[in-house]
């Protein structure tokens, strides 16, 4: 099922599940991020998707412990390039916890896709996760943000240049904080 939402800036965007035949375009969309994209998504620098990271990527979306969301941005008529890409994995020794990840193409930063996304997502989370665990580069301010207005926020140093970061999650069907923005229409087409 795909989902329409408003970006930030004004723009319509829609949301459909990640799907295995996703995997060339994710890893060519990877190819075209900055270092600096790539290194804030892996904290480390990955200049290439591998196979094996690939299959984790894709392969390994469930869609019940591991759900992933690709975002377009609506060009007029026409469905333009994937903006985001971003997933929620619960973490195995904690039913109640998840790890978070987003990636935003360095043209489409700021503009609030993320923001979107992760609204989205959110609502599609696996089941009984009640907060988020996860770690962001210290430089990486707008990440912070985009976990910050989640919900109460825990974040503590990790040793270098690493942060640590907790979000309490609102209840199920509570619209995450400050998410007004988000324009949600659930519509019943499917990705050809
Ligand atoms: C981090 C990232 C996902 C944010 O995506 P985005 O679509 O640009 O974010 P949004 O436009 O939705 O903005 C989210 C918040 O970050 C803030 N923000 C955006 N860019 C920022 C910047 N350069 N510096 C500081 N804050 C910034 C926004 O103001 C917003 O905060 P607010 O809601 O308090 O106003 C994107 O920059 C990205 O993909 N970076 C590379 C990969 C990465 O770092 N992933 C996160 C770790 S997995």
């Amino acid at each position: 099922m795909a989902t329409e939402l408003r970006l930030r800036d004004g723009s319509l965007a829609m949301t459909w599940a990640l799907l295995p035949t996703d995997r060339e375009g994710v890893r060519a969309e990877y190819e075209h991020l900055s270092p600096e994209s790539q290194r804030h998504r892996f904290l480390t620098p990955v200049p290439h998707l591998s196979d094996t990271l690939l299959d984790r990527l894709v392969d390994d979306v469930d869609g019940v412990d591991h759900v992933a969301l690709v975002l377009f941005v609506i060009d007029g008529d026409h469905v333009g390039h994937p903006a985001g890409l971003a997933r929620i994995i619960r973490y195995s020794d904690d039913p109640t916890a998840a790890d978070v990840a987003v990636t935003v193409t360095d043209a489409y930063q700021g503009r609030g896709v993320a923001s979107a996304l992760l609204a989205e997502l959110l609502r599609q989370r696996p089941d009984g996760v009640e907060r988020l665990v996860t770690e962001v580069a210290a430089d990486n301010p707008a990440s912070l943000a985009m976990l910050r207005r989640l919900g109460p926020t825990t974040v503590t140093r990790d040793g270098g240049n690493l942060l640590r970061v907790t979000v309490e999650l609102p209840p199920p069907g509570t619209e995450p904080v400050d998410s007004a923005q988000s324009d949600r229409t659930p519509r019943g087409s499917t990705r050809s």
